[in-house]
């Protein structure tokens, strides 16, 4: 086995985000504007990495040190047959978690095949709890009585510590924060809320829409007095919070007040195979021809690129020199 690669800051390879289709039946305004991103938007199948490409990319992955995937999209279920593939990835020697970010909106009619495939965590997005705000907030796609029967039906499939991750925007749906805390904070799920980014090039961001993590923590400690929690493992992307009063747990994903650069372990790989070094970076580097060559030349292809890896994007946003081409979110899932 090859030596595992650090990169240019010492960074181990830990994490990889598999987006397994570019497609979303969603049109979220911070991520694929509907006006920007045509409806049926998507590559050609054969564009697309075949499950058994995926297999050895992820084996190749763990070869060079990855020990926790995401399953990411556009929206993943969308992706045919998926538990199928889940089940060959769960089979991987060396990979010890396998989680999926999903919108939600088709999870109830899958998550029992999921779990039975051997998924292990679910992450669903939710922005909103007012039914209106929350069609509004997908881009008129949505609807939040199929999101949250997903939820349900995770839970009754037997995942535990259902994620659910709310982008907030200034003057957009902050006032929804309260209302999903309350509604989960004694149900077993976590919460987490996002401070908008800048990624991609289609999405307008613009810094002001950024509410600043700190500011929410105290507008719902305000309400509910919160203790905060250690990290879980160092590179922790979320900072975790537990209220006082023992009823649950929410974290904050802070990348534009605190960026979290420093420890970051994770690649990206969209499903066209390319694998991106930082959520922001401008391109990928294809992958597809190491991985004609099968698992082991793969392996040594990701360390090789990653020994080169210097990204740290969100320490110089806003910096004159920080690059202003970004990959967009829905080709590597955020
Ligand atoms: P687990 O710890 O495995 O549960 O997942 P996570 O905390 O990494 O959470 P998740 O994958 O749900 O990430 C939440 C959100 O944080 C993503 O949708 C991104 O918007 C953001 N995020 C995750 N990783 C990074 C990163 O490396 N850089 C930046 N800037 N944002 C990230
Ligand atoms: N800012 C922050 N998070 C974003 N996501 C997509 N676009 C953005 C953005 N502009 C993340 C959300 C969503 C996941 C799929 O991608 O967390 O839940
Ligand atoms: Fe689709 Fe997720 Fe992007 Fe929304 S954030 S448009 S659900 S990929
Ligand atoms: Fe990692 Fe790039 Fe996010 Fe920084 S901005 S934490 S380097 S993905």
């Amino acid at each position: 086995l090859p030596s595992l690669p650090l990169d240019l800051r010492g960074r181990p390879l830990r994490d990889l985000r598999l987006s397994v289709i570019e497609a979303c039946n969603f049109r979220c305004p911070y991520c694929m504007p509907a006006d920007r991103v045509p409806d049926d938007y998507g590559f050609d199948s054969a564009e697309r990495l075949s499950f058994d490409e995926i297999e050895v990319l992820v084996r190749g992955f763990v070869r060079a040190g990855v020990r926790k995937l995401r399953l990411t999209g556009g929206e993943p279920l969308l992706r045919k047959r998926l538990p199928d593939l889940v089940r060959r990835l769960a089979a991987i020697q060396g990979l010890e978690d396998i989680a999926l970010t999903t919108n939600g909106s088709l999870l109830a009619a899958q998550a029992r095949a999921l779990r039975e495939a051997g998924l292990g965590r679910i992450t669903v997005s939710l922005d909103a709890l007012d039914p209106q705000r929350f069609r509004e907030m997908s881009g008129g796609r949505g609807d939040i009585a199929d999101v949250l029967a997903g939820i349900d039906a995770a839970q009754a499939a037997g995942f535990e510590s259902i994620k659910i991750n709310c982008v907030v925007e200034r003057g957009i749906n902050e006032d929804q924060v309260l209302p999903l805390v309350e509604r989960f904070r004694d149900s077993g799920h976590i919460v987490r809320f996002i401070e908008y980014m800048d990624v991609g090039t289609c999405n307008g961001w613009v810094r002001e829409r950024v509410v600043p993590s700190r500011e929410l923590r105290d507008r719902i400690a305000a309400r509910w007095p919160l203790r905060p929690l250690e990290a879980q493992y160092r590179g922790e992307v979320a900072s975790r919070y537990a209220f006082a009063d023992g009823q649950g747990e929410i974290g904050f994903v802070s990348s534009v007040s605190e960026p979290f650069c420093g420890d970051c372990h994770r690649a990206r790989v969209s499903a066209d195979g390319k694998v991106y070094t930082c959520l922001f970076a401008a391109d990928g580097h294809d992958l597809r021809a190491a991985l004609g060559e099968g698992e082991a030349a793969l392996g040594d292809r990701v360390a090789a690129i990653w020994a080169r890896r210097g990204d740290r994007y969100s320490e110089v946003r806003g910096a004159a020199s920080a690059p202003r081409k970004h990959v967009e979110m829905y080709l590597i899932g955020g």
